[in-house]
């Protein structure tokens, strides 16, 4: 049983444009559930011209933390009074804290998230991580690449529609990342270890990712960050083949689970009740 609303209760909840879609206030309400923090997590749909007014009415009331979403993840920064290396490194956030006296902290989960659950799927992730093939040069590629820098990874390739992006993604993070034409991301799969898909291509009502994976070692890892559906095109093509796939529910859940012991100070369990709660489309679900 949740603990009953008092006075005491505290506030948190998902900033974006829309909101209604999240899947955040179940994973957060079923963790105040089983850890009986006295705390609500609601889905606020705001508008970038009122993102400033959110946020500082949201400091104002005494809310303990929100997570912040697709528009509004790099916008959210210039409120914080702090900004951590790894949202300074993404140039996003996606979790803020919001301390005793109101000052503002942000940082992201997502790194973490795309990297623990590449971990929690396939245990010793290093072989993973010679040659990683990223799909994409958005926010979520940058919070991806960002993970994986972290982690290791030796080389990275990103394949993007649009080069210019994926240059200016690649100048920003540094390290060892190379860059090739969308045409070519077949062909640089020879060889990969892991090739990660963070575009929105293959999602419920967007257009299908169309590539071949004729070239990629079958002991490579397929991973798709998308969650709707479980299984996209590409990992149902990869299972066929006989190559170890990762779904992108984990990613939301990881993610969850860091911004979670931020604000209430324990790392929430991803139970299997969770996990098989997630798995299910929500009854509000829209994408
Ligand atoms: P997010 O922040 O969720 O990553 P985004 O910044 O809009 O979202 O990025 C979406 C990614 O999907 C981008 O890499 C985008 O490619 P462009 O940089 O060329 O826009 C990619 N994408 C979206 N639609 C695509 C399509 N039809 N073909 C190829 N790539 C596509």
């Amino acid at each position: 049983m949740l603990k009953p609303i008092n006075g005491e209760t505290k506030l948190l909840g998902v900033l974006g444009y829309p909101a209604s879609h999240s899947r955040s206030p179940e994973i957060h309400q079923y963790w105040h559930e089983k850890y009986q923090i006295n705390a609500r997590y609601l889905a606020f749909s705001v508008a970038s011209e009122n993102l400033e007014q959110a946020i500082k009415g949201a400091r104002a009331l005494g809310v303990r933390g929100l997570n912040i979403t697709v528009p509004h993840k790099e916008a959210c920064l210039q409120y914080a009074d702090e900004i951590d290396a790894t949202a300074q490194k993404i140039g996003a956030a996606n979790t803020l804290i919001f301390d005793a006296s109101g000052k503002i902290k942000a940082t992201n989960t997502d790194a973490y998230g795309v990297i623990e659950n590449l971990h929690q799927a396939v245990g010793n992730i290093t072989p993973y991580l010679e040659k990683v093939v990223v799909l994409g040069a958005g926010g979520a590629a940058r919070a991806a690449i960002a993970g994986l820098q972290e982690a290791g990874a030796k080389h990275i390739i990103i394949a993007n529609r649009t080069k210019e992006k994926s240059e200016t993604l690649a100048r920003q993070m540094g390290g060892n990342i190379s860059i090739k034409n969308w045409q070519e991301k077949e062909t640089v799969l020879a060889d990969a270890t892991l090739l990660i898909n963070t575009t929105s291509l293959g999602m419920q009502g967007k257009s299908a990712l169309e590539i071949s994976l004729t070239n990629l070692p079958k002991t490579a890892c397929v991973y798709d960050i998308i969650y709707t559906p479980l299984m996209t095109d590409l990992l149902q093509q990869a299972q066929a083949r006989g190559n170890f796939v990762v779904t992108g529910i984990g990613m939301l859940l990881y993610q969850a689970q860091k911004a979670f012991e931020y604000w209430h100070g324990v790392l929430p369990e991803i139970d299997a009740t969770l996990k098989s709660q997630l798995s299910k489309p929500s009854r509000s679900e829209t994408v």
